[in-house]
């Protein structure tokens, strides 16, 4: 029988939730990073966010007037385990409830495990640098495991480990902020190995269900086909692409980047243990890619990688990014180069300066970007390339890191004074395609 595609939308856990005392939760490095002056517009905090954490039921609610079939959210580890070792029932109890207020609509689980809010607690004993970090990690998965996998549709053990160790621990603009090549090149590993220690727990527990892991390569173009341009093209999609890639499926890091990294920081790869490439191959069920832009590129000689980003005349959501929605079929083939699992679109979306008219929300150009994104993965299906799900980022406009509220990419507006959830038109265009779509 063939597999039934799954619709769905997305959202994650610091992003939304707020409640941040709430339970016994604990602060997570978002908390901490929020807080310094200067890293977020505005000076925004997750603190009360969406408040999704009260206003649950009624965003389900509202999801099953969507017409989705999954939900899409992750678990925010400081609730679960609030200070080193200890567990936390209560902490777990709201996502429980979550699941059971879906499963009342018939709606199913997609959950991450780590959207990007490590504890405090682990941060100050070196977070991701420590490769005790693995061991705290696994625990959590283990617990996660233990208590909902019985009515969760898909596990996603990390979303985008470059964002979470590059952007975080190189660039700096996400928590905790810091700004070494070698560092997120040891965040970047720990995470992979947790990774791939969560899928070996959960084989070993008998989990039953899918169990993958997101990632945000990016299809890459260069501003000519020069030699030199051609040249970054390699090297971008080697620290984005497949510094993830290889050691998922081909058990390597690519030499390249590695010989690249190892001239700019000297790093002597201590943090590479006899075992872990092993580990982190561990076979996985599918593969989830998020999917908003392209990534173009020329060379810069003046840069550690050797990566410029030239400008583009592409049209740009209000985030700035380009939209190119053909650029998927490059990045669905290059992961192709690499497996034959199912592929998820985990995410894909827009941000738009959205305003409420008389009480509705017509964003035209959300709905336009959608449609083609659709349109495309339809287009890829038909040519065989495996695509088995999409989920819509995000269902409710909310925390945008390091942007703060400044920009809004949901189907469902929140206004933040009161919060409440206003469907744009987005929304009832992507519910019309869900329901044209099951008609076929
Ligand atoms: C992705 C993140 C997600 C959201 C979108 C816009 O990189 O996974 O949390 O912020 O970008």
């Amino acid at each position: 029988m063939k597999k039934k595609f799954v619709w769905g939308v997305a959202t994650s856990a610091y992003q939304v939730e707020g409640a941040v005392r709430e339970d016994g939760r604990t602060p997570s490095i978002w908390d901490t990073f929020c807080a310094q002056p200067g890293k977020i517009d505005h000076g925004d905090t997750g603190e009360i966010a969406c408040d999704h954490y009260h206003h649950y039921k009624e965003d389900i609610r509202l999801m099953s007037e969507l017409g989705i079939d999954s939900y899409r959210f992750s678990i925010s580890w400081p609730r679960i385990f609030p200070e080193k070792g200890r567990y936390n029932p209560d902490g777990m109890r709201f996502y429980q409830n979550v699941i059971a207020e879906l499963k009342k609509y018939g709606i199913t689980a997609a959950v991450t495990l780590y959207h990007w809010d490590l504890p405090q607690w682990a941060e100050d004993l070196g977070g991701w640098l420590n490769r005790e970090c693995v061991d705290w990690f696994e625990e959590f998965a283990r617990k996660c495991f233990e208590k909902l996998d019985a009515d969760v549709s898909m596990w996603i053990t990390h979303n985008e480990p470059w964002c979470a160790s590059f952007l975080s621990y190189y660039i700096g603009a996400h928590a905790p902020g810091k700004h070494g090549l070698e560092q997120a090149m040891i965040a970047a590993h720990h995470m992979m190995l947790s990774h791939g220690r969560a899928v070996r727990v959960y084989r070993a527990m008998g989990g039953k269900h899918p169990i993958g892991i997101t990632l945000n390569s990016t299809p890459v173009y260069a501003a000519t086909d020069t030699f030199p341009d051609q040249l970054a093209r390699s090297m971008q999609e080697g620290y984005q692409n497949r510094w993830f890639l290889d050691p998922l499926f081909r058990k390597s890091y690519p030499t390249d980047m590695a010989a690249l990294f190892a001239a700019q920081c000297g790093t002597r790869f201590a943090f590479l243990q006899p075992g872990d490439l092993e580990c982190i191959a561990e076979p996985i069920d599918f593969i989830g890619l998020n999917f908003y832009s392209h990534c173009y590129v020329n060379y810069d000689p003046a840069s550690p990688i050797l990566i410029g980003h030239p400008e583009t005349d592409y049209p740009k959501t209000d985030i700035g990014w380009d939209i190119h929605p053909e650029a998927l079929e490059r990045l669905v083939r290059d992961t192709r180069e690499y497996t034959s699992i199912p592929i998820y679109i985990t995410e894909n979306g827009s941000a738009w300066d959205d305003r409420v008219e008389n009480g509705c929300v017509h964003d035209q150009e959300r709905v336009d970007y959608l449609r083609r994104h659709l349109e495309e993965v339809d287009h890829l299906n038909q040519m065989g390339l495996g695509i088995q799900g999409y989920f819509s980022w995000s269902f409710l406009d909310n925390f945008e890191w390091a942007n703060g509220y400044s920009k809004r990419f949901g189907l469902v507006y929140v206004d933040y004074k009161t919060l409440k959830r206003i469907p744009k038109d987005s929304f009832y265009a992507y519910r019309d395609w869900i329901q044209a779509f099951r008609k076929r």
